[in-house]
């Protein structure tokens, strides 16, 4: 479901959680997402909040006009100014600018009105923004890049960063550099939250987690491999190659075992109507279940495509 409107009904259905939907600066214009989030903001009396992405896949450009994505640094020249932009149409209005003065005949006090005036390599935005200042003047920024460019992007605006990090070691150093970068943008370091990506695999007291974990991985596929490394290449370091090998390696053994065992929770009939509901390469993104779900484990494909 579209995300901002989905957003937009559980606005007026919940009181206390954060809305926060993701929207690319590659396929979007500055003024639309303003608008947007402000909007946002207003139905839910301050609870929205932007992710903000540059889009990593050739399969989205596709959807907006291109055969291919923006090379990575044209993609984060056009999402700082972007930013600049949006923030900037966010600030069209002072908190008091809106009077009402019937009497007066004053529906806004011109001296708290702002007009952006943006002209700059990627766009012209004069503003001001069509809907009143958002409650919580700019709704929460949310940003997941790890490279140079996407770091720099989240330390100058971001207040909340997502991030997939391997090792303890590897964590702790994004964190203190993350936060060194937010300082030399003289910003308070404690303004941005980082939230760690965690990979949850449940399972009922047993089989554990632990053995759990593997027993999902046989029934990922090389192509669901594939499909893992076209969609989350960017920010995922797993070890999709070491996987898919696994997996053919796993599917000799069940076939081997096929002759003398037909387990029900995990037997090469329910793995095979798995893999045949692998989409081809170009297939539009889906969900992609067991056929019949099992106590305990995840569908690593779901987690990957949802
Ligand atoms: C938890 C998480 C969620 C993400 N969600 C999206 C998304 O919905 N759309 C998207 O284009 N990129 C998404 N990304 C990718 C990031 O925006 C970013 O492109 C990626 O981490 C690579 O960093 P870079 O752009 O600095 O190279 C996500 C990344 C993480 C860690």
């Amino acid at each position: 479901m579209e995300t901002l409107t989905l957003l937009s009904a559980l606005a007026v259905h919940t009181t206390h959680i954060g809305l926060t939907a993701t929207a690319s600066t590659s396929y979007n214009e500055p003024f639309t997402v303003a608008r947007q989030f402000a909007s946002l903001d207003h139905l839910s009396a301050g609870r929205s909040g932007w992710n903000v992405v540059t889009s990593a896949t050739d399969a989205e450009a596709r959807n907006f006009n291109l055969d291919h994505q923006l090379p990575h640094a044209a993609r984060y020249r056009r999402a700082r100014e972007f930013m600049k932009v949006v923030t900037g149409l966010w600030d069209s209005w002072e908190d008091d600018a809106f009077v009402y003065d019937k009497e007066g005949g004053r529906f806004f006090d011109p001296s708290k009105l702002h007009i952006l005036g943006h002209r700059g390599d990627h766009f012209q935005v004069r503003g001001p923004l069509n809907v009143a200042r958002p409650p919580q003047g700019h709704p929460v920024i949310v940003e997941a890049g790890s490279s140079p460019d996407g770091q720099d992007l989240a330390a100058r605006w971001a207040e909340v960063v997502f991030t997939v990090q391997q090792t303890l070691e590897g964590a702790q150093a994004y964190y203190r550099g993350l936060k060194k970068q937010v300082a030399d943008h003289g910003r308070h370091p404690e303004q941005v939250k980082v939230l760690p990506g965690a990979f949850i695999v449940s399972a009922a007291p047993r089989p554990r987690p632990r053995t759990s974990t593997p027993r999902c991985r046989t029934w990922s596929t090389p192509s669901s491999g594939s499909a893992c490394s076209r969609t989350s290449s960017a920010w995922s370091t797993y070890p999709v190659t070491r996987w898919t090998a696994r997996c053919r390696s796993s599917r000799r053994r069940r076939a081997r075992r096929a002759s003398s065992s037909s387990s029900p929770s995990c037997s090469p009939r329910a793995a095979h109507r798995t893999r045949s509901a692998v989409p081809a390469p170009d297939a539009p993104p889906q969900t992609v279940t067991p056929a019949t779900p099992r106590a305990g484990c995840t569908n690593s494909l779901t987690w990957l495509r949802g």
